[in-house]
Order: structure tokens, then sequence, then C-alpha cells
């Protein structure tokens, strides 16, 4: 265990906010994690929990207790001639694990190549792309209550999982340590290519397989979204909206060229990216926060910017998306 006091949390958050936190600790298993709920530490401060920082965004200095999992492991709980389960440590990198997944021929999260951050917090944010979300391959949350120390095991049903939506993000929040997660995947994967043009751009790299799958999506990746080790951002800051299909049909009669995604007879999906393109926010600067050039839904830090210019630039859009048409975003990024 690794114990930092008024710590620089710059390293720790993907969007580079220099913010200190005033006790970092880093634990490598479970019972650390349960010798400190029971310490003063805990017990007499507030407490977060981190993983890669890579959906945070920090607007102060954090006053309490910062916790991140360091347990690390990968084992295979049971197979058969058709699928694997396996259990992974919260602290496991997450595209380790779908590289590690690829290599041994396991399909099911090869679309969810790249996507920065660790395996705890894969399943309180039900990250997904290119057609998949983690939620289609997770069979059980290992996790320990932070006041009661009290270990459950959530199934996929009590994770209660919708876009960018799970309990823990609800009516959990901040209750739960995530230790582990245990995800069932295919032997002989059925390949997930709906996703606009990706099978043909998978076809022009080579074969269908998990790891052309995986090298096609990790490029179209790198080519729209900018590396936050050299430009800081958290991946899109806001979720698509959904909205009803009367306002959908309303906005489309103005704007036919409008990219939609269905959802069901009453609801439509829209892509935050084009209303905030559209707005004529791509490539906006405001103090030291910016649009990203080549993706609208991405906030970037210019440089030095704190966390509350982050956040002003992004009242300004939500501003101005709801003024032209009438769509209220909702932010992806965690605000601590
Ligand atoms: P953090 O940002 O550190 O934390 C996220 C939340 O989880 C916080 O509420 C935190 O308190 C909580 N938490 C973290 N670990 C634990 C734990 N062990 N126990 C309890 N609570 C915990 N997301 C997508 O869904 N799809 C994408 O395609 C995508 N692309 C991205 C691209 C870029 C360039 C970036 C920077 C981000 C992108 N994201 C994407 C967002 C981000 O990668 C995900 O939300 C990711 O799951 C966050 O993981 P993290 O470990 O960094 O969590
Ligand atoms: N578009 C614009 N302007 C832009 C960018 C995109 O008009 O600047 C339009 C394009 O027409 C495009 C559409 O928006 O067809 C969708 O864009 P893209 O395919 O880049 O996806 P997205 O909806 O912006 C979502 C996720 C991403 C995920 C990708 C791929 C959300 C909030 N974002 O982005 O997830 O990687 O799809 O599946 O759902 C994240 O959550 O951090 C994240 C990066």
């Amino acid at each position: 265990m690794k114990k930092i006091e008024s710590a620089s949390l710059i390293d720790l958050n993907t969007f580079g906010i220099e913010a200190k936190a005033k006790l970092l600790i880093h634990y490598k298993t479970e019972e650390e994690l349960m010798q400190l709920i029971e310490s003063d530490i805990m017990v007499n401060n507030k407490v977060l929990h981190i993983g890669g920082g890579s959906n945070l965004l920090f607007l102060n200095d954090y006053d309490g207790t910062i916790l991140h999992s360091e347990i690390k492991f990968i084992n295979i709980v049971s197979e058969n001639d058709s699928t694997v389960a396996v259990q992974v440590g919260a602290g496991v990198v997450w595209d380790d694990f779908v590289a590690y997944a690829v290599e041994n021929g396991w399909g099911g999260i090869e679309n969810l190549s790249l996507i920065p951050g660790e395996v705890g917090a894969s399943a309180i944010q039900n990250i997904g792309a290119y057609g998949v979300e983690v939620c289609d391959v997770i069979k059980e949350v290992h996790a320990i209550n932070l006041k009661t120390r009290v270990k459950e095991i959530f199934n996929i049903h009590d994770c209660k999982y919708a876009y960018r939506e799970s309990v823990f993000k609800l009516e959990l929040n901040g209750q739960f340590a995530i230790t582990s997660v245990i995800f069932e995947l295919q032997k002989n994967p059925a390949f997930k290519l709906n996703y606009q043009h990706l099978e043909s751009q998978v076809l022009q790299n080579g074969a269908l397989t998990l790891s052309n799958i995986r090298n096609t999506i990790i490029a179209i990746r790198e080519s729209k979204l900018p590396d936050p080790k050299l430009v800081g951002n958290a991946g899109s800051f806001f979720m698509n909206p959904v909205v009803s299909r009367i306002q959908f049909e309303n906005i489309q009669s103005n704007y036919p060229e409008i990219p939609h995604y269905y959802v069901s007879t009453e609801l439509e999906k829209i892509p935050a990216a084009w209303l905030i393109d559209q707005c004529g926010w791509k490539g906006k600067t405001v103090g030291n926060a910016g649009v990203h050039h080549n993706q609208a839904l991405v906030l970037v830090n210019k440089g030095g910017a704190t966390g509350a210019e982050i956040a002003h630039l992004a009242t300004l859009i939500q501003k101005s998306v709801f003024e032209k048409f009438g769509i209220q975003l909702t932010p992806e990024v965690n605000f601590i």
C-alpha cells in the first residue's frame, strides 16, 4: 500500500488538470482495502475512488481521501467448448485485458479496444464503442461496501445497465469499491461490425479476425480522438441525447442530413458531436479550454486549463445547443 499526503493529481486525470488530494492511497489487495475502511483515514474523511482518471474533471483540490486499486490479476474461472469466464482485477488497465483476450482468441470486447481506464471503472461507466457495450459480456461485478465492509456480488440484472449508466452511477454512487469483474467471452465469436462503415474498414485491412478488428478500431480511434498523453481530454464530454420521435422529426425537417440511431418506436438517439458542430464550436477555444478540431464532442485542455475553465466551456456549449435545438446535453464526465 502506498499513501501520499497532499498528492498531485495531474498525472491521475487525463484532462491533465492540476489539483491536489489531501491523501492518496494506492492499495494492492482486498485485505488492504478492508483495513483502510476501518481506519480513521476513511471514517473521518470524504472518500473518492478513482481508476485511471479518464472520465474525471477536478473542479477543485480534493479535501479528502482518494483511493486507487492496484488489484491486478486475470484468472479463468470456468470454461466450456464455446465460452470462457474470466475474472479480472479492478486495477488492470482495460486495454491490456482487451489485448489479452484477443491474443487468446476470445471474442466480445475487441470493439472496445483502446478505451482508456481500468477494469473496475469499465463496469461502473458501462463503457461502449462501435456497437458494443461492456454490459454485453459482464457476468458478475465483485465489490466491497465502503461503509460496512460487506463484500457483495452483483449479477448483470443488479447492475441495472443502460447506455453509459449503471446502479453504481445512480443509487449506489460512491458507496462501493469494485474489486474485480467476471466477463464471459466467446471462443467462436460472432463479430459485431454494423457500426457505420466498420465492416468495410476491417475488410480493407485484411480478414475478419479478432486481431484485425482490434487493429482497425485502434486506427479509427487514433485518427479521431486526441491522445491524452499529448492533449488533455476525457473522450466524449457529453452523452448522446435520446429524444422523442416527434422532437427528432421536427429537427430532421430542418436538417435532413442529421445523423441518428434508432432506439425504439418512440425514441431516437442523436450524436451530440453533430449538434455541437452545427453550433459552430468545432476547433474553438475559450481561455485554456477548447473543442477538438476533429471531434466536436471532445473538450480539450489547451495547456494549463483549470477544471472550472473546462466546465465553463461545457456550459456555453450546453446553452447554445439548447437554444438552437431545444436539447439539454448531459455530461458523461464526472465532475469532482
Ligand atoms: P475514472 O475516470 O478514474 O473514474 C470513473 C468513475 O468510476 C468515477 O465515478 C470513479 O469514482 C469510479 N471508479 C473508478 N474505479 C473505481 C473502483 N475500482 N471502484 C469504485 N469506483 C470506481 N468511454 C466509453 O464508454 N467509450 C469510449 O469510446 C471512450 N473513449 C474515450 C477516449 C478517450 C481519449 C478518453 C480520455 C476517454 C474515453 N472514454 C470512453 C471515457 C473513459 O475511458 C471511461 O469512462 C473509462 O471507463 C473510465 O475509466 P477510469 O479507470 O479512467 O475511471
Ligand atoms: N459528427 C459531427 N461532427 C463531429 C464529429 C462527429 O457531425 O465533429 C457526427 C458524424 O456524422 C458521425 C456522428 O457524429 O457520424 C457520430 O460520431 P462518432 O462516430 O465519432 O461517434 P460519437 O457519437 O461522437 C460515440 C461515443 C464514443 C465512441 C464512439 C464510437 C458517446 C457519448 N460517445 O461517439 O465514446 O467511441 O461513439 O462508438 O456515446 C466516450 O464515451 O468517451 C467515447 C469516446
